[in-house]
């Protein structure tokens, strides 16, 4: 693609702006937003702009679409597909200063709120009015709002309580000529025309600037239980994930971690107060919520006794919240622990929930095959398994051209299973080549009609989605 490269009349327009608190073009800021937490991946913006105000925003991408200058949207900069990577270079949108929540709707358990505003802070403001809002990605402690909602994100709580598109009632967004619209209204149920919020969510800051939120809450959930089952067979565990949902229970959580996951993510964290029994393989997170304890007693006790059917070494159940939190931050450090053990890919992958077994098992033997370690994690209760390949001894020939072969026969695989290529993560920069495993040409065609409707000369988060 053949974009402008920004002049010095550019950045005097950007200075000129009214609403903008920073233009940057030095070092250090092109440098901070030239990678997210993907891979190691590294792309230079030319010039890092923080809007305060829709009509800054507005005004920056009237310009830069006239100018035909790439914008790449960019929230707290946890993605795991590079889809806030800059790769056309250009302007990066610096959404950090976006971070207000504007209207606490108590009577209609709704939230208004700006894309920069922190996940869990967001969480914890709705909770001090005695709401609830559950997507917990597992970077909710630095992951901004607006990029859940542009990835779609999920976490551990999906199982019981969906994911984001399942919260968003309505978003402001700028188009990328400059125009701001809202895509739907303030309500639970909306049967008028197409789904355009829907659309926007997940669109990975291709069709628009997320400006404002609007999301639906519930009331907040008073108690939950959390209980740790180490199995002998990660394929075990996968089975055991089914047989719970199959018996009639659903849990607030239920979370896998092959060995090198806990292990890893022990060593990262320096946990202590956790055994691993060399026999172990994988283990089961398990968290039921409500607000009865005796019924929450009751369905641990029940999901205990079909775990038991499985070759499994004693459970540890969480007792104090201390115990909880120790085995929460395991959970979701494992991402990070995995990083900085190795260079590694991460595949999102998804299947039908009863297809775990399959997948686990297809994905060691094609790591066998194509000489590669895995260290599987995720979110089992959705079959989502969170595949981390880690490049150890791989010669980098091997790494760069064998392996995507491999990858490819995982998708197709995880296709074939009824599955997808990416449950949560998004497509991105990483993913963008498979999407031919995903789609067929019509459909893919469809979708890159809609990505013209909404951006013309293609100047939003350029190189995302699409194979080029
Ligand atoms: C997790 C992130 C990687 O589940 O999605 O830890
Ligand atoms: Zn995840």
């Amino acid at each position: 693609m053949a974009f402008k490269k920004i002049t010095s009349v550019d950045i005097a327009y950007f200075q000129s702006v009214d609403g903008i608190k920073a233009v940057q073009t030095d070092a250090e800021a092109l440098e901070n937003c030239s990678s997210d937490e993907t891979e190691d991946l590294h792309y230079l913006p030319e010039v890092v702009i923080q809007p305060l105000t829709v009509a800054a925003i507005s005004a920056v991408m009237a310009y830069c679409n006239e100018q035909n200058i790439p914008v790449t949207p960019r929230g707290a900069g946890t993605g795991l597909s590079g889809g806030a990577l800059p790769v056309y270079g250009g302007v990066v949108l610096d959404m950090k200063g976006f971070n207000k929540l504007i209207h606490l709707d108590t009577r209609n358990l709704q939230v208004t709120v700006e894309p920069g505003m922190i996940t869990q802070e967001l969480q914890d403001l709705v909770k001090a009015a005695g709401l609830f809002y559950p997507p917990d990605p597992a970077s909710k402690g630095s992951c901004f709002i607006g990029g859940n909602v542009a990835e779609n994100s999920g976490g551990p709580r999906a199982v019981k309580y969906g994911v984001v598109k399942d919260y968003v009632l309505n978003l402001e967004i700028v188009l990328p000529d400059g125009e701001v619209m809202w895509t739907g209204a303030n309500v639970l149920k909306n049967a008028t025309g197409y789904n355009l919020t829907q659309l926007i969510v997940g669109s990975e800051g291709t069709l628009g600037i997320i400006t404002k939120i609007v999301l639906r809450l519930i009331p907040a959930v008073q108690h939950d239980v959390l209980m740790l089952v180490p199995f002998r067979k990660a394929v075990a565990a996968c089975e055991a994930v089914n047989a719970i949902f199959m018996a009639g229970y659903t849990p607030s959580a239920m979370e896998f971690m092959e060995r090198d996951a806990l292990e890893w993510s022990m060593r990262y964290t320096q946990a202590t107060g956790i055994s691993l029994p060399d026999d172990i393989e994988a283990h089961l997170l398990i968290e039921v919520d409500g607000n009865n304890m005796d019924v929450l007693y009751k369905e641990m006790e029940a999901i205990a006794a079909i775990v038991q059917r499985f070759d499994i070494d004693d459970i540890l159940f969480a007792d104090t919240h201390e115990q909880k939190q120790m085995l929460w931050t395991l959970r979701r450090k494992v991402g990070e622990a995995v990083k900085s053990n190795s260079i590694y890919k991460e595949e999102d992958t998804v299947v039908p929930r009863a297809e775990l077994p399959q997948l686990l098992s297809i994905i060691k033997q094609l790591g066998r095959e194509y000489g590669f370690q895995s260290v599987c994690y995720g979110h089992a209760g959705d079959g989502n398994l969170h595949v981390n390949i880690v490049k150890g001894s791989m010669s980098d020939e091997d790494w760069n051209n064998k392996l995507t072969d491999g990858i490819r026969k995982l998708f197709a695989e995880v296709v074939r299973l009824g599955g997808t290529i990416s449950g949560e993560h998004g497509i991105g920069l990483v993913q963008k080549s498979y999407m031919d495993i995903a789609f067929n040409n019509r459909q893919l065609q469809i979708m890159r009609s809609i990505k013209q409707l909404f951006d013309l000369k293609g100047i939003l988060n350029p190189g995302k989605i699409f194979a080029d």
